[in-house]
């Protein structure tokens, strides 16, 4: 039996940059440490904090001073720092640099008179945050649909998008508003992290005989990985952990696929890797390994 471990498995560079931040942090302070919000969509990882007695609070009124907060991968608005900090908590900011690129793009652009537009999720976390550094004055859609909808716009338009929007959508989103609107800056801000995960997900199911995609229940990037893995393996398991590893006759199955989200430490792949190997102990194909001795 072999097993091809997906490289892009597990945390993304800004995930993994903020849940070091959190766990760096409480080895060194002695005040009271809060995330806003879960960091990640992980209970394992949630759990290990809360160990540490670092926990997650939606609002400067639920925590105790002295006290640091952690602000997660997606970042926030200005004014939600500031809040923190006028109630004399520490702002300890761990937003991702790709996420606080759009940041900086979209609070220079409204200044210089720009109308933002943002192409996501309006709900999301990452947009609320973003739409804070220009007043919560961008337009928000998700859909070409959507561009009809959108006001008469004097302004010059500036176009950015949600890290993980899909890039197709976003190319018919920006014809549309091309056909509809001169003056149309447009800034491709997506992450290439998701493209390669989903990507290599889809390949690594049409190889194989069974695949194991690990993540959170809640995390919506492992259900999309679930999703695509399904459609060319019928033989796709979601786990949370490797307890959760099917009861699967190993002996009829020649090769495995292992692939993760965002949001799944390295130490809980690595246990499923474990499982699985033990199950039957032959050859490793494990471009993982590397992945992870270089990060
Ligand atoms: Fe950052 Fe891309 Fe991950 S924007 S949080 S590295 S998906």
């Amino acid at each position: 039996m072999h097993l091809v471990v997906a490289s892009t498995a597990g945390f993304c560079f800004g995930v993994n940059n903020a849940v070091k931040i959190v766990f760096d942090l409480a080895e060194r302070t002695e005040d009271k440490i809060y995330t806003l919000g879960p960091i990640i969509h992980n209970d394992q990882v949630v759990n290990k904090l809360e160990e540490h007695g670092i926990t997650a609070i939606d609002n400067p009124e639920d925590a105790e001073v002295p006290a640091k907060v952690v602000i997660r991968a997606h970042g926030v608005g200005p004014g939600v720092i500031s809040e923190f900090e006028n109630k004399g908590i520490q702002v300890i900011n761990a937003t991702c640099p790709y996420v606080e690129k759009i940041q900086r793009l979209v609070y220079g652009k409204h200044k210089e008179g720009y109308q933002i537009i943002i192409i996501g999720d309006k709900q999301h976390p990452e947009i609320i945050g973003i739409n804070g550094w220009c007043g919560n004055s961008a337009l928000i859609i998700d859909s070409s649909e959507q561009v009809g909808s959108l006001p008469e716009i004097k302004k010059s338009i500036c176009v950015v998008a949600q890290t993980t929007f899909i890039r197709e959508k976003w190319e018919k989103i920006i014809q549309s508003l091309n056909k509809r609107f001169e003056n149309v800056l447009k800034f491709d801000t997506i992450c290439n992290a998701t493209d390669k995960r989903q990507t290599e997900a889809e390949k690594i199911s049409r190889e194989v005989d069974m695949v194991l995609v690990i993540g959170g229940k809640n995390s919506s990037n492992t259900n999309k990985l679930y999703e695509i893995c399904k459609d060319n393996c019928p033989r796709t398991f979601k786990i949370q952990t490797a307890s959760d590893i099917p009861p699967v006759d190993i002996k009829k199955i020649k090769k495995i696929g292992i692939t993760a989200g965002a949001s799944t430490p390295d130490w809980v792949i690595k246990e499923v890797i474990h499982n699985m190997s033990e199950l039957d102990k032959q050859d490793l194909e494990m471009s993982f390994a590397d992945a992870f001795e270089s990060s």
